[in-house]
């Protein structure tokens, strides 16, 4: 299939172009670069051996978006871009409302003039909220979010359940990530955030290349084995997977369906950095800090529905997920440069 992705040059888009070329689909991309650079497609060329088009393009331009749908004949579309940093997102709601919700209209009617009839659509955990019991099945409550970034993911979800409704020709997967890290095993991929970095794995990584002088464990007295959070670490490569898998259950099947996308295990912050440390052969020097605000105590999925679903399972470790981020960041101590 030609796949349209939204965002594909971010860091999980970049990862999955990879996965779906690998498969025999081709890839063309739209990323107004907000929060990525061309080089990662050009890292994508360079793994892959396959030419990309880029489109350096806003997601609710329409205009822009038509001539996309115009150039190319899109047989399906992953709506990766928008706008993922919490606190951002509670400083300023308005631009993450407007950004996720306008992409994601924009590229719905968009969708419909063109005669495309499938979507991925990128959700998060974070729909869940605080969930009363883990592991985590998609049957379980959601919309009780803490932050507009979280909200405008419910929102989404709503908005593309009666799209569907409405609509008995769409096929919409709705993946709800737990938390990816770790790159692909070429290092040529980086997950790249712009400033101080407030995900744990980015974070690590600043610290074990002496960026950062320690880690914050925010908060030891959760109701977890040892205290600190407990999360489902996902390689991105085996996330990127999902995609793939997804994309062929959408080609198959009609209507909406919700997955997550999660190993099943949890692992708490302090599991993470003896992972971590195992990998970079180095300690890494952390402090116990107090909780962060809105952060649960323990999340994690339950992969059931998936594996039968989608016929998709993730394969890889916490060390692979640990020595691969390592080694990725060791090539790219930078990032990616700058054009
Ligand atoms: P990312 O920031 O690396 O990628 C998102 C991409 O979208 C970026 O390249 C950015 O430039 C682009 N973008 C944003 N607004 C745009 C617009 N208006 N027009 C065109 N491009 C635009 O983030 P990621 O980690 O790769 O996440 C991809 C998707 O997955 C996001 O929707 C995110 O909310 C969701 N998600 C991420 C995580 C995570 O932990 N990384 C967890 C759950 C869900
Ligand atoms: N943590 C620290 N120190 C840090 C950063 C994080 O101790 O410097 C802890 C957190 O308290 C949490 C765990 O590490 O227990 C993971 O935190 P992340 O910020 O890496 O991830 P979250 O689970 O808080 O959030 C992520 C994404 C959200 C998404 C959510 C659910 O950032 O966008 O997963 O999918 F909504």
């Amino acid at each position: 299939m030609n796949v349209l992705l939204t965002g594909g040059a971010g860091f999980i888009g970049s990862h999955t172009a990879v996965e779906l070329i690998e498969k025999g689909h081709s890839v063309v991309i739209v990323d107004n670069l907000v929060n990525s650079k061309p080089e990662s497609v050009r890292r994508v060329e360079a793994i892959t051996g396959t030419k990309i088009k880029l489109y350096v393009d806003d997601v609710a331009d329409k205009a822009a978006l038509e001539k996309i749908f115009e150039e190319n004949k899109i047989d399906a579309v992953i709506h990766f871009a928008g706008l993922k940093a919490v606190g951002e997102s509670v400083k300023l709601p308005v631009l993450y409302y407007r950004n996720n919700l306008d992409t994601t209209l924009t590229l719905l009617e968009t969708m419909k003039k063109y005669g495309c009839t499938k979507l991925i659509f990128s959700s998060s955990a974070t729909v869940y909220g605080d969930p009363e019991k883990v592991p985590i099945t998609e049957d379980m409550h959601v919309g009780d979010c803490s932050n507009p970034y979280g909200k405008t993911k419910y929102m989404i979800e709503e908005i593309l359940k009666d799209t569907c409704h409405a609509d008995s020709e769409l096929s919409v997967v709705l993946l709800r990530y737990f938390n990816p890290i770790g790159a692909h095993k070429s290092g040529l991929l980086v997950e790249d955030p712009n400033g101080i970095p407030n995900n744990l794995m980015p974070y690590i990584l600043k610290v074990a290349m002496g960026k950062m002088p320690h880690l914050n464990v925010f908060g030891d007295d959760y109701p977890t084995p040892d205290g600190t959070g407990v999360r489902d670490y996902i390689h991105v490569s085996d996330l990127a997977k999902g995609h793939v898998a997804a994309i062929e259950y959408a080609d198959a099947n009609k209507g909406i369906e919700v997955f997550n996308l999660g190993t099943g295990n949890g692992y708490s912050v302090l599991d993470v950095v003896k992972a971590f440390e195992k990998a970079s052969g180095n300690p890494l020097p952390y402090k116990i800090a107090p909780r962060r605000e809105g952060d649960i105590a323990a999340c994690y999925a339950s992969p059931d529905k998936a594996y039968n679903g989608l016929k998709w399972k993730a394969e890889l470790t916490i060390d692979d997920m640990c020595r691969d981020a390592w080694e990725a960041v060791k090539k790219n101590p930078e990032g990616y440069p700058n054009d």
